[in-house]
């Protein structure tokens, strides 16, 4: 079977040889299931290492269900959670955050991305009104749906500003390492120290088979957690298999070799695809992921030699995301194909 790379997701792509391996070395004999083996135990290890003391982690299967166990976590029924309007949250868990998250989402104008704080104060202009879902948290997605990330003064500011409004904070953190790798900050710096509630931490965006931690970082939200999570049918009971991929992850710098990667192969892509006339690159290009507007009848050509998304269907503004995988001669070849189409289309 030939799988060509594309430029479709992140997720599109295999897992890493290391991970693979990780995943091989806990397979034989037997462990104790529920997170209660060696492996899963050194993982919470880790995690507190990487982001302090009073970290607690629960690994869940996918990144809808580590979001919609923050909200839950945090929520009761007569509270909202203010987000993205392109947030991930909002857009793609078909209604899950509300429905099993017992929340309402308020989704705020963004831009390139990212939540302003002007645009989240409108969101409070009724709190204690007791018409209105109470606003209980503010979600961020970093990096954000449209590649881009916010600034360490971004994330300083806006989470200061929503500790301030008595808001506990998310991150929809699919590729926090991204982020965190190019801010040039470690996990805790970016999260912990700057008074972040909770975290969804990719792994699946990253090089694992499959797999997520919600990272509970106040120690309030933790008690509920394990209940929570075994109603929302995200106990892995052979636990073993979720926590060696995050040990492989982030033991030996793993997740930044695999950031790094990624991250320079998008600087690639936009350096070789900008110039192409007729090619309007859209959104700065922080993380791995580039967004251009390229004319409608480019697409079909384009998608059959090498897959990706058309992200906005009006204006076709289309995202080319890069991988842990993906190849030099990848992005060489897309741009070729790219220049071909547009010297065929408009000769
Ligand atoms: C930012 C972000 N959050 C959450 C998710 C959800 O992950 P999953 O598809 O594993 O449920 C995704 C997946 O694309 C994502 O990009």
């Amino acid at each position: 079977m030939k799988n060509p790379r594309g430029f479709g997701s992140d997720n599109h792509s295999g897992a890493h040889p290391l991970i693979l391996e990780a995943l091989a070395s806990v397979n034989e004999g037997h462990a104790p299931s529920y997170g209660t083996d060696e492996i899963s135990v050194e993982a919470h290890g880790l995690f507190k290492q990487k982001f302090g003391a009073q970290t607690q982690v629960q690994f869940v299967f996918n990144g809808t269900a580590a979001n919609v166990m923050c909200l839950r976590l945090a929520c009761d029924s007569f509270h909202s959670v203010l987000c993205a309007d392109i947030s991930h949250l909002n857009v793609d868990e078909c209604a899950a955050p509300e429905i099993l998250g017992h929340c309402k989402l308020i989704p705020l104008k963004t831009l390139n991305g990212k939540i302003t704080i002007e645009e989240a104060r409108k969101a409070l202009v009724r709190k204690g009104d007791q018409h209105y879902a109470q606003p209980r948290m503010l979600s961020i997605t970093q990096p954000t749906e449209l590649g881009t990330v916010y600034t360490y003064e971004e994330m300083r500011n806006l989470i200061s500003w929503a500790k301030s409004e008595g808001l506990l904070v998310h991150i929809d953190g699919a590729r926090f390492a991204n982020a965190t790798l190019l801010l040039g900050k470690t996990f805790k710096e970016l999260s912990t120290d700057l008074g972040v509630d909770l975290i969804s931490f990719g792994g699946t965006k990253n090089g694992l088979v499959f797999g997520e931690a919600v990272v509970i970082l106040n120690p309030d939200l933790k008690r509920r957690a394990p209940y929570i999570r075994k109603q929302l049918g995200q106990l892995p009971s052979k636990s073993r298999f979720v926590a060696a991929q995050f040990l492989a992850y982030l033991k030996n710098d793993l997740w930044k070799e695999i950031a790094a990667h990624s991250m320079k192969m998008a600087q690639h892509l936009r350096i070789l695809v900008e110039d192409i006339p007729q090619v309007k690159v859209t959104q700065p290009t922080d993380s791995n992921a580039v967004f251009a507007i390229i004319p409608q009848d480019w697409v079909k050509n384009l998608k059959d030699q090498y897959f990706f998304y058309v992200w906005d269907e009006l204006t076709f503004e289309c995202r080319w995301m890069t991988s842990w995988d993906t190849q030099l001669e990848d992005i060489q070849g897309f741009a070729k194909a790219l220049s071909q189409t547009q010297a065929e289309v408009n000769p």
